[in-house]
Protein backbone atom coordinates (compact mmCIF):
# COMPACT_ATOMS: atom_id res chain seq x y z
CA UNK A 1 0.00 0.00 0.00
CA UNK A 2 1.85 3.11 -1.08
CA UNK A 3 1.35 6.17 0.31
CA UNK A 4 0.55 9.05 -1.99
CA UNK A 5 1.40 12.02 1.07
CA UNK A 6 3.01 12.07 4.04
CA UNK A 7 4.51 14.76 6.21
CA UNK A 8 4.33 15.97 10.18
CA UNK A 9 1.53 13.28 11.08
CA UNK A 10 -0.80 13.96 8.40
CA UNK A 11 -0.59 10.70 5.88
CA UNK A 12 -2.81 10.56 2.63
CA UNK A 13 -4.07 7.45 0.49
CA UNK A 14 -5.21 7.23 -3.19
CA UNK A 15 -7.97 4.72 -3.67
CA UNK A 16 -11.00 2.44 -2.67
CA UNK A 17 -10.87 3.17 1.00
CA UNK A 18 -12.19 -0.55 1.40
CA UNK A 19 -9.28 -2.33 -0.35
CA UNK A 20 -6.63 0.50 1.90
CA UNK A 21 -8.77 -0.47 5.07
CA UNK A 22 -8.31 -4.08 4.29
CA UNK A 23 -4.59 -3.34 4.37
CA UNK A 24 -4.60 -1.66 7.45
CA UNK A 25 -3.77 -3.01 10.80
CA UNK A 26 -6.69 -3.74 12.96
CA UNK A 27 -7.35 -1.87 16.48
CA UNK A 28 -5.23 1.50 15.43
CA UNK A 29 -7.74 4.21 15.31
CA UNK A 30 -8.89 6.39 18.18
CA UNK A 31 -11.33 8.29 16.31
CA UNK A 32 -13.19 8.11 12.44
CA UNK A 33 -14.69 10.51 11.21
CA UNK A 34 -16.56 9.16 7.43
CA UNK A 35 -18.47 12.02 5.37
CA UNK A 36 -19.70 9.17 2.79
CA UNK A 37 -21.16 9.85 -0.69
CA UNK A 38 -24.93 10.71 0.48
CA UNK A 39 -25.87 9.04 -3.30
CA UNK A 40 -28.21 11.93 -4.24
CA UNK A 41 -26.33 13.09 -7.46
CA UNK A 42 -29.69 12.01 -9.38
CA UNK A 43 -29.92 15.12 -11.69
CA UNK A 44 -31.88 17.40 -9.36
CA UNK A 45 -31.64 21.19 -9.03
CA UNK A 46 -30.82 23.57 -5.93
CA UNK A 47 -30.82 26.94 -5.62
CA UNK A 48 -27.09 28.50 -4.86
CA UNK A 49 -26.32 32.20 -4.94
CA UNK A 50 -29.98 33.10 -6.05
CA UNK A 51 -29.33 30.67 -9.21
CA UNK A 52 -30.52 27.06 -10.25
CA UNK A 53 -27.92 24.98 -10.32
CA UNK A 54 -27.46 20.76 -11.24
CA UNK A 55 -27.04 19.03 -7.21
CA UNK A 56 -24.25 16.28 -8.95
CA UNK A 57 -21.49 16.12 -7.07
CA UNK A 58 -19.63 13.66 -8.81
CA UNK A 59 -19.77 9.82 -10.56
CA UNK A 60 -18.80 8.44 -6.43
CA UNK A 61 -22.30 10.25 -5.56
CA UNK A 62 -24.02 8.29 -7.84
CA UNK A 63 -26.99 5.79 -6.13
CA UNK A 64 -26.66 2.12 -7.46
CA UNK A 65 -29.93 1.38 -6.02
CA UNK A 66 -30.94 1.29 -2.17
CA UNK A 67 -30.20 -2.03 -1.78
CA UNK A 68 -26.65 -1.67 -3.26
CA UNK A 69 -25.83 1.49 -1.54
CA UNK A 70 -26.58 -0.50 1.74
CA UNK A 71 -24.56 -2.99 0.90
CA UNK A 72 -21.51 -0.29 0.23
CA UNK A 73 -22.25 1.72 3.49
CA UNK A 74 -22.20 -2.07 5.08
CA UNK A 75 -19.23 -2.93 4.14
CA UNK A 76 -17.16 0.31 5.04
CA UNK A 77 -18.79 0.35 8.73
CA UNK A 78 -17.43 -3.34 8.89
CA UNK A 79 -14.19 -2.28 7.92
CA UNK A 80 -13.69 1.12 9.58
CA UNK A 81 -14.61 -1.59 13.25
CA UNK A 82 -12.14 -3.62 12.34
CA UNK A 83 -9.53 -0.75 12.35
CA UNK A 84 -10.97 1.09 15.75
CA UNK A 85 -9.21 0.92 19.00
CA UNK A 86 -11.55 -0.97 21.69
CA UNK A 87 -12.29 2.41 22.96
CA UNK A 88 -12.52 4.25 19.78
CA UNK A 89 -15.19 6.42 18.28
CA UNK A 90 -17.12 7.09 15.20
CA UNK A 91 -18.75 9.52 13.60
CA UNK A 92 -20.86 9.42 10.31
CA UNK A 93 -22.27 12.78 8.39
CA UNK A 94 -25.42 12.14 6.26
CA UNK A 95 -28.73 13.82 5.13
CA UNK A 96 -31.52 11.72 4.89
CA UNK A 97 -30.40 10.21 1.53
CA UNK A 98 -27.62 8.16 3.47
CA UNK A 99 -27.97 8.45 7.08
CA UNK A 100 -30.58 6.45 7.69
CA UNK A 101 -29.17 3.75 5.82
CA UNK A 102 -25.79 4.21 7.61
CA UNK A 103 -27.51 4.34 11.39
CA UNK A 104 -28.65 0.56 10.29
CA UNK A 105 -25.31 -0.70 9.23
CA UNK A 106 -23.98 0.73 12.41
CA UNK A 107 -26.77 -1.18 14.25
CA UNK A 108 -26.50 -4.37 12.28
CA UNK A 109 -22.75 -4.21 13.08
CA UNK A 110 -23.04 -4.18 16.53
CA UNK A 111 -21.71 -0.66 17.55
CA UNK A 112 -23.35 1.55 20.45
CA UNK A 113 -24.84 4.85 18.79
CA UNK A 114 -23.92 7.56 21.58
CA UNK A 115 -25.70 10.59 19.60
CA UNK A 116 -27.37 11.78 17.03
CA UNK A 117 -26.45 15.76 16.19
CA UNK A 118 -28.35 18.12 14.07
CA UNK A 119 -26.15 20.61 12.79
CA UNK A 120 -27.90 23.54 11.60
CA UNK A 121 -27.33 25.65 8.55
CA UNK A 122 -29.29 29.09 9.19
CA UNK A 123 -27.90 30.00 5.75
CA UNK A 124 -29.24 26.92 3.59
CA UNK A 125 -30.32 27.75 0.39
CA UNK A 126 -34.23 28.25 -0.36
CA UNK A 127 -36.45 25.50 -1.96
CA UNK A 128 -36.67 26.20 -5.88
CA UNK A 129 -40.03 24.00 -6.29
CA UNK A 130 -41.63 26.02 -3.05
CA UNK A 131 -43.32 22.52 -2.70
CA UNK A 132 -41.13 21.39 0.41
CA UNK A 133 -39.40 22.34 3.44
CA UNK A 134 -36.20 24.51 3.19
CA UNK A 135 -33.79 21.38 4.03
CA UNK A 136 -31.32 23.19 6.33
CA UNK A 137 -29.63 20.61 8.35
CA UNK A 138 -27.58 17.17 8.16
CA UNK A 139 -27.05 14.73 10.88
CA UNK A 140 -24.06 13.38 12.71
CA UNK A 141 -24.54 9.54 14.08
CA UNK A 142 -21.99 9.47 17.03
CA UNK A 143 -21.14 5.79 18.20
CA UNK A 144 -18.45 3.66 19.75
CA UNK A 145 -17.20 0.13 18.75
CA UNK A 146 -19.66 -1.65 20.85
CA UNK A 147 -21.34 -1.41 24.60
CA UNK A 148 -18.00 -1.96 26.48
CA UNK A 149 -16.10 0.88 25.12
CA UNK A 150 -15.36 3.35 27.19
CA UNK A 151 -15.65 6.41 24.72
CA UNK A 152 -13.60 10.00 25.07
CA UNK A 153 -16.36 12.52 25.61
CA UNK A 154 -14.57 16.28 26.99
CA UNK A 155 -17.76 17.22 28.47
CA UNK A 156 -16.06 20.40 30.21
CA UNK A 157 -14.60 21.64 27.21
CA UNK A 158 -17.89 21.39 25.46
CA UNK A 159 -19.91 22.62 28.25
CA UNK A 160 -17.58 25.72 29.21
CA UNK A 161 -15.48 26.74 25.78
CA UNK A 162 -16.38 29.94 23.64
CA UNK A 163 -18.14 28.46 20.93
CA UNK A 164 -18.23 31.41 19.05
CA UNK A 165 -21.01 32.10 16.31
CA UNK A 166 -23.21 29.04 17.65
CA UNK A 167 -26.47 31.02 19.22
CA UNK A 168 -27.84 28.19 20.32
CA UNK A 169 -25.05 26.70 22.42
CA UNK A 170 -25.37 29.48 25.81
CA UNK A 171 -22.48 29.92 28.67
CA UNK A 172 -22.43 27.55 31.54
CA UNK A 173 -24.90 25.38 29.95
CA UNK A 174 -24.12 21.79 29.26
CA UNK A 175 -23.45 21.23 24.67
CA UNK A 176 -26.56 20.22 23.07
CA UNK A 177 -27.22 17.60 20.23
CA UNK A 178 -28.48 20.85 17.95
CA UNK A 179 -25.20 22.65 16.65
CA UNK A 180 -25.76 25.98 14.57
CA UNK A 181 -22.40 25.83 12.34
CA UNK A 182 -22.47 28.37 9.63
CA UNK A 183 -21.22 27.91 5.88
CA UNK A 184 -17.39 27.84 4.65
CA UNK A 185 -15.73 31.05 5.04
CA UNK A 186 -13.50 32.42 2.36
CA UNK A 187 -9.96 31.41 3.35
CA UNK A 188 -11.64 27.74 3.04
CA UNK A 189 -12.02 27.97 -0.23
CA UNK A 190 -8.72 29.31 -1.24
CA UNK A 191 -7.83 26.58 -3.68
CA UNK A 192 -11.30 26.27 -4.87
CA UNK A 193 -13.81 24.11 -2.82
CA UNK A 194 -14.69 20.22 -3.02
CA UNK A 195 -18.14 19.99 -3.68
CA UNK A 196 -19.34 18.77 -0.61
CA UNK A 197 -16.05 20.44 1.76
CA UNK A 198 -17.73 20.16 5.28
CA UNK A 199 -16.81 23.76 7.43
CA UNK A 200 -13.55 23.57 9.71
CA UNK A 201 -15.54 24.96 12.47
CA UNK A 202 -17.87 21.51 12.51
CA UNK A 203 -14.91 19.37 12.52
CA UNK A 204 -12.94 21.34 15.26
CA UNK A 205 -15.82 20.55 17.58
CA UNK A 206 -15.98 17.00 16.73
CA UNK A 207 -12.43 16.56 17.50
CA UNK A 208 -12.32 18.29 20.46
CA UNK A 209 -14.86 16.36 21.66
CA UNK A 210 -13.94 12.70 21.28
CA UNK A 211 -10.07 12.85 21.28
CA UNK A 212 -7.15 13.50 22.81
CA UNK A 213 -4.12 15.61 21.77
CA UNK A 214 -1.59 13.01 19.60
CA UNK A 215 -4.47 10.61 18.65
CA UNK A 216 -5.07 9.12 15.69
CA UNK A 217 -7.63 10.16 12.98
CA UNK A 218 -8.91 8.35 10.36
CA UNK A 219 -11.22 9.61 7.29
CA UNK A 220 -12.07 7.15 4.66
CA UNK A 221 -13.97 9.71 2.46
CA UNK A 222 -11.47 12.44 3.44
CA UNK A 223 -12.01 15.00 0.32
CA UNK A 224 -10.46 18.06 0.64
CA UNK A 225 -9.37 16.83 3.95
CA UNK A 226 -11.16 19.27 6.36
CA UNK A 227 -10.88 16.78 9.07
CA UNK A 228 -7.13 16.30 8.75
CA UNK A 229 -6.55 20.05 8.16
CA UNK A 230 -8.49 20.71 11.42
CA UNK A 231 -6.80 17.42 13.05
CA UNK A 232 -3.48 18.87 12.71
CA UNK A 233 -4.18 21.94 13.95
CA UNK A 234 -5.12 20.49 17.36
CA UNK A 235 -2.12 18.08 17.34
CA UNK A 236 -4.01 14.68 16.54
CA UNK A 237 -2.65 12.42 13.54
CA UNK A 238 -4.04 11.91 10.88
CA UNK A 239 -4.54 9.54 7.66
CA UNK A 240 -7.21 10.04 4.84
CA UNK A 241 -8.18 8.45 2.04
CA UNK A 242 -10.05 8.96 -1.15
CA UNK A 243 -10.88 7.62 -4.73
CA UNK A 244 -9.91 11.12 -6.47
CA UNK A 245 -6.61 12.08 -6.61
CA UNK A 246 -7.85 16.02 -7.54
CA UNK A 247 -9.08 15.79 -4.09
CA UNK A 248 -6.10 14.52 -2.48
CA UNK A 249 -4.08 17.48 -4.46
CA UNK A 250 -6.54 19.83 -2.87
CA UNK A 251 -5.96 18.30 0.61
CA UNK A 252 -1.88 19.11 0.12
CA UNK A 253 -2.21 22.34 -0.89
CA UNK A 254 -4.65 23.06 2.23
CA UNK A 255 -2.57 20.83 4.13
CA UNK A 256 0.91 23.20 2.94
CA UNK A 257 -1.17 26.22 3.53
CA UNK A 258 -1.69 25.94 6.93
CA UNK A 259 1.05 27.90 8.25
CA UNK A 260 -0.65 30.67 6.58
CA UNK A 261 -3.81 30.69 7.87
CA UNK A 262 -3.17 30.08 11.71
CA UNK A 263 -5.12 33.11 12.57
CA UNK A 264 -8.64 32.34 10.81
CA UNK A 265 -8.62 29.07 12.49
CA UNK A 266 -8.91 29.52 15.61
CA UNK A 267 -7.87 26.84 18.20
CA UNK A 268 -6.65 26.53 21.60
C1 LIG B 1 -18.89 13.70 0.89
S1 LIG B 1 -17.29 13.75 0.19
C2 LIG B 1 -16.21 14.14 1.55
C3 LIG B 1 -15.91 15.63 1.68
C4 LIG B 1 -14.96 15.95 2.84
N1 LIG B 1 -15.59 15.72 4.12
C5 LIG B 1 -14.45 17.39 2.79
O1 LIG B 1 -14.66 18.15 3.75
O2 LIG B 1 -13.86 17.77 1.77
C6 LIG B 1 -17.01 12.06 -0.12
C7 LIG B 1 -15.67 11.72 -0.74
O3 LIG B 1 -15.55 10.29 -0.79
C8 LIG B 1 -14.81 9.94 -1.95
N2 LIG B 1 -15.16 8.52 -2.22
C9 LIG B 1 -16.30 8.01 -2.75
N3 LIG B 1 -16.28 6.67 -2.76
C10 LIG B 1 -15.09 6.30 -2.18
C11 LIG B 1 -14.48 5.05 -1.87
N4 LIG B 1 -15.08 3.88 -2.16
N5 LIG B 1 -13.28 5.06 -1.26
C12 LIG B 1 -12.65 6.23 -0.96
N6 LIG B 1 -13.17 7.44 -1.26
C13 LIG B 1 -14.39 7.49 -1.84
C14 LIG B 1 -15.23 10.94 -3.01
O4 LIG B 1 -14.24 11.09 -3.99
C15 LIG B 1 -15.44 12.21 -2.17
O5 LIG B 1 -14.30 13.04 -2.19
Amino acid sequence: MKKYYEKSGFRLYHGNCLEILSQIPENIFDMIFADPPYYLSNGGFTCHAGKAVNVNKGKWDKSNGIEKDFQFHMDWINACKRALKPNGTIWISGTYHSIYSCGFALQKSDYKILNDIIWFKSNASPNLSCRYFTASHETLLWASKDKKSKHTFNYDLMRNDDWGDDFLKKPDKQMRSVWAIGALKLYEKKFGKHPTQKPLELLKRIILASTNKGDLILDPFTGSSTTGIMANKLGRKFVGVDIESEYLDLSIKRFEDLPKIKKEVSCQ
